[in-house]
């Protein structure tokens, strides 16, 4: 593809600024991509009703053609000419937006094939953050944005992490500073009887628990449970997703158990030569092999903080160049349940410890 110049400028994400805003939107509207914050993940932008636009994205992140986006909106108001509502969505948009929460819904005509993958369904969301609101708004129209991250590469928590995989591509990037949550939002389906989460993210189970009658979680999220013993990734689990270069192996499970087993596969990797990388506990991290490079994904009691570092630690590993990461499981309540989906899911191998 052709090389293009990526300009990034800096922008208040408290008050951004109206030129920037204006400048970045002007992109847009004239086809451009822009990559820019929002209370996630940064968001890889485009026109999103605009066919050759769309496209664009696909192209610059090297993404299947098949995996629909999320169109962005800065006022619930403008759902109405993508979807039709029903109670639930209200309800769940009054609740829950702006923020975390994408909502797959039937799509209205007019809504390119490139932004829903050829689905009759469409996926919507308002995010939390003024940078994002103020560019869409600006744009007057709805904004496609996937995470603006090369295609199975960790999602971008920094206008840095942008940089790296998409400088060259993209038309601009706006730096409004880290992502606040460091995990993308929950993708909850309206449009089967009972509403299930496709991806968790922001909004956890439990929230969406609470208030709604019935929600459900795919299966797939988790992939199978695995033996309490070493066994192989399961098969089911077969798309390598938020995948750092080294390959990660996971160990789950309560207990001294996973400390044990972390340090014993270390040191048998460092003893062939591999540089190991071990994602891991607050509590823990003290505690493995001083030869082996440590970083901390927060206190096992706050999935929150491990989720607001997850993706920049999958980045630094790359940088320093480890061979394998050995990353410490969490428990799958509340946040840490798009925690464990997307570590899951960045895993060459699940290994269940007792
Ligand atoms: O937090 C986020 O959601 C970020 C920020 C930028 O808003 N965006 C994001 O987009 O994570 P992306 O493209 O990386 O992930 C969108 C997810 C994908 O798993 C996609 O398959 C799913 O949403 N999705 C989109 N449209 C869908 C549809 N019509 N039906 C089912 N799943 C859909
Ligand atoms: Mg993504």
């Amino acid at each position: 593809m052709e090389t293009k110049a990526t300009t990034i400028r800096k922008v208040s994400p408290t008050r951004p600024e109206p030129e920037i805003i204006s400048w970045a939107a002007d992109i847009l509207t004239k086809g451009g991509l822009v990559a820019f914050p929002t209370e996630t993940v940064y968001g890889l932008g485009a026109n999103g009703l605009d066919p050759n636009s769309v496209a664009g994205i696909y192209g610059a992140k090297g993404r299947p053609s098949d995996n629909p986006l999320i169109l962005h909106v800065s006022h619930p108001d403008q759902v109405d000419k993508l979807s039709t509502l029903n109670k639930i969505a209200k309800q769940l948009m009054e609740k829950f937006w702006p923020g975390p929460l994408t909502l797959v819904l039937p799509k209205k005509p007019g809504i390119p094939a490139e932004v829903t993958g050829g689905l009759d369904t469409v996926a919507v969301r308002m995010p939390n953050h003024p940078v994002a609101l103020a560019l869409i708004g600006a744009a007057g129209v709805p904004v496609a944005a996937p995470s603006a991250n090369r295609s199975g590469r960790p999602s971008p928590t920094t206008a840095e992490h942008v940089h790296t995989d998409l400088a060259g591509r993209i038309d601009a990037i706006l730096d409004g500073g880290q992502a606040g949550m460091g995990v993308e939002s929950t993708v909850l389906d309206l449009t089967s009887e009972i509403p299930i989460i496709l991806r968790p993210g922001g909004v956890t189970f439990e929230q969406l628990q609470e208030f709604l009658d019935s929600v459900t979680i795919d299966p797939s999220v988790l992939g199978e449970r695995l033996p309490e013993n070493m066994a192989p990734r399961s098969p089911g689990m077969k798309y390598l997703h938020y995948a750092p270069s080294a390959s990660l192996l996971l160990f789950e499970g309560k207990g001294e158990g996973k400390l044990r087993l972390i340090t014993e596969r270390a040191e048998k990797l460092m003893g062939q030569g591999l540089r190991v990388g071990i994602l891991a506990t607050e509590e823990n991290a003290g505690r493995y092999p001083g030869e082996a490079i440590v970083l901390e994904l927060g206190s096992s009691l706050s999935p929150e903080a491990a989720a607001s570092v997850l993706f920049g630690r999958l980045r630094d590993f790359d940088r320093l160049k480890v061979d394998v990461i050995l990353a410490e499981g969490l428990e799958t309540r509340g946040m840490g349940l798009a925690v464990m989906n997307r570590l899951r899911r960045a895993a060459r191998e699940v290994i269940g410890c007792s």
